[in-house]
């Protein structure tokens, strides 16, 4: 079975701790909402479906360790819990989409206790329902992958990324357990190396055949025939199809075109803001300057250069072939495909 990142045992959200991987499988055990944001913030949890499960055990947690005995109170200290969680990174849609949720099952209940029992109740359905959707998606996406496919993948959008299973991942997957051999390529991922430090590790420990390259040889390699398809995952889908993903997946996708390479997005419908018409609105996060002059402690560059450290890009609808969730396939047009889909 694939890793799952995140548990609920004991009253206490386990969090498998991404920053540690894959030299030591670190388990925290985090006992209140303060916890969650600093490790949503230092992405000892990441990805964006993960980190909106881990913001509704958040608020599960706030709601837990309330002393709070009238509803007024218990609503006021979660609805501030819930803006310091959602405040810890912006980009992802689903960790807003899934404190929000979560705040709304406590104010739908109608005493305390009952808004405490309701608030963990949602966020243990949005796990649950992460990994239901992830298969569905992977069953969805069977009739893109070729008997023998070779994918090729940036960041990590795979088990540990989500609940469990996958997105990007989930696909390939599906389409292993459906008796296609499948092989990955994944990219690195400067700075953080979650491609190589994550993709790979899951992939491996699943038995997986994976490459790892550096970012800058996707070129060559699509240039050369060497992979079948493109799957990416997604922190956030403008209406129109624009996609936020980690930064240098828009140059993948350029790539890809150029080559002929069929770039899909996968990703749960929790990644599709349809409140934004383009991917021109998606906020941006910028990071700290020392993940690109100093990765992993060892300092590679001036500390006084000037760092520019965007974490996402976003990738214009024209370059995506489709979007597969949960619920189905995206197909171009995208603002009539995605707003049938989000009906
Ligand atoms: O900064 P990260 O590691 O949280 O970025 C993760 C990604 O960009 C993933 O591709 C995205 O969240 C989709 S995960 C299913």
């Amino acid at each position: 079975m694939s890793i799952e990142p995140l548990a609920w045992e004991g009253g206490r959200l386990r969090l498998l701790d991404q920053t540690q991987l894959p030299n030591d499988e670190v388990w925290l055990e985090l006992t209140d909402h303060t916890q969650v944001a600093e490790a949503i913030n230092s992405m000892r949890v990441r990805g964006a479906p993960a980190i909106g499960v881990a913001g509704a055990f958040g608020l599960a947690l706030a709601a837990l360790t309330s002393e709070a005995t009238d509803c007024e109170t218990l609503l006021r200290e979660l609805r501030r819990a819930a803006e310091e969680l959602i405040a810890t990174r912006p980009t992802g849609a689903n960790l807003s989409w899934a404190v929000k949720r979560t705040l709304a099952a406590a104010e739908d209940a109608s005493d305390v206790e009952s808004a405490r029992t309701s608030v963990l109740r949602e966020a243990q359905a949005i796990q649950r329902e992460d990994i239901e959707g992830n298969r569905a998606l992977g069953r969805h996406a069977l009739e893109l992958v070729p008997e023998r496919a070779t994918f090729l993948t940036h960041c990590n959008a795979g088990a540990l990324a989500t609940a469990g299973y996958g997105t990007a991942l989930g696909i390939v997957r599906a389409a292993a357990e459906a008796g296609k051999q499948v092989s990955v390529v994944a990219t690195e991922t400067r700075p953080l190396s979650q491609g190589a430090r994550l993709t790979a590790w899951e992939l491996l420990r699943d038995g997986i055949e994976c490459t790892l390259i550096v970012d800058g040889a996707v070129g060559p390699l699509l240039r050369r025939g060497a992979t079948d398809l493109v799957v990416v995952g997604a922190d956030r889908i403008a209406a129109n199809g624009d996609t936020a993903n980690k930064i240098g997946t828009y140059n993948v996708a350029v790539l890809a075109r150029e080559h002929g390479v069929p770039f899909y997005v996968a990703a749960p419908t929790s990644t599709i803001d349809m409140t934004l018409l383009t991917g021109d609105s998606i906020v941006i996060e910028e990071r700290a300057a020392e993940e690109v002059t100093a990765p992993g402690g060892r300092r590679i560059a001036p500390p006084d250069v000037d760092v520019a450290n965007p974490a996402f890009d976003v990738t214009p609808h024209e370059l995506i072939a489709a979007i597969i969730t949960e619920r189905g396939i995206a197909r171009p047009p995208y603002a009539s495909a995605l707003s049938e889909m989000m009906r």
